[in-house]
């Protein structure tokens, strides 16, 4: 095992609180740990996830993969089956229920994915039942068919999968829509790669946007990337839960970070 993993989680570990509404000031910070981060609601919508993560785990299916991120750290040949892909890339549970509770609750319209896969969080985005519409950029051709399968036979109407590079896709994206309401961006974990899709999607920002960023202590670079992006000067409210980090732009709340025990 690696010791940068288990070094920067016993950081995370030591100072991480449990905040489950306690000793938080800001509202907007209280309503998001207590209404987003530990509420437990079923829904429906879940069902549907289930079954095609289910689906994805059982497939003897087989892809060549085309790399445009940082790699796996897990899987190494370019031949992979579409369950090993699932297995050690697809969001956990815990994390994509917080990416379909903010959707509802905070009712963000443009949405921006960077990492379809298989589209396993694509689905928790798009499965909100708010009119809202997904851009998902997936780099991998092979990869991107099999979403775009998934979303087909789900009856999905709002996700618009993008086959490029997101450098490619991301200013096509940007002659369409004004703001990014919700970004969630989820490949290419590197530190410069990272800190470039901020810079770039920063530009489309909103006051009531949200950024979610998957494996911010992956590696040191995505780390330092966190630290920098967390500090920006535009950034008020940020949350790490260790897996994801979460930023917030709100001008009426102070600048602070917060380190939750999820
Ligand atoms: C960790 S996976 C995404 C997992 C997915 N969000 C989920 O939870 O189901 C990252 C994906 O991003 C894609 N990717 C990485 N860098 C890319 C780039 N620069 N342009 C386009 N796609 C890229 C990879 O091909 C890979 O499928």
């Amino acid at each position: 095992m690696e010791l940068f993993p288990v070094k920067s989680y016993l950081e995370y570990l030591f100072k991480a609180r449990h905040y489950k509404g306690h000793g938080i000031h800001s509202p907007f910070m209280f309503e998001l740990v207590s209404d987003v981060l530990f509420d437990r609601h079923p829904y429906y919508a879940f069902d549907e996830i289930r079954r095609y993560r289910e689906k994805l785990k059982n497939s003897h299916q087989v892809i060549e993969v085309k790399d445009h991120g940082a790699g796996s750290h897990k899987l190494k040949s370019n031949i992979r089956k579409v369950s090993d892909i699932y297995r050690s890339s697809a969001i956990k549970k815990k994390y994509g229920e917080i990416l379909f509770r903010l959707i509802t609750r905070y009712k963000n319209k443009n949405i921006v994915e960077l990492g379809t896969s298989l589209g396993v969080s694509t689905m928790y985005l798009a499965l909100t039942g708010n009119s809202n519409i997904v851009y998902t950029i997936e780099g991998c051709p092979e990869t991107a068919a099999v979403a775009r399968a998934g979303f087909k036979n789900s009856g999905l109407k709002n996700v618009n999968l993008i086959n490029k590079t997101f450098e490619d896709a991301l200013p096509e994206i940007f002659k369409e829509i004004d703001t990014i309401d919700l970004l969630f961006v989820d490949g290419h974990h590197k530190k410069d790669a990272t800190l470039r899709y901020f810079e770039m999607c920063k530009q489309k920002a909103g006051n009531d946007s949200i950024f979610v960023f998957d494996d911010i202590h992956w590696s040191k670079g995505m780390e330092e990337a966190w630290e920098i992006i967390r500090n920006d000067d535009a950034v008020t409210i940020s949350a790490d839960l260790y897996q994801l980090g979460l930023i917030f732009f709100r001008k009426e709340c102070q600048k602070q970070h917060y380190i939750i025990r999820y």
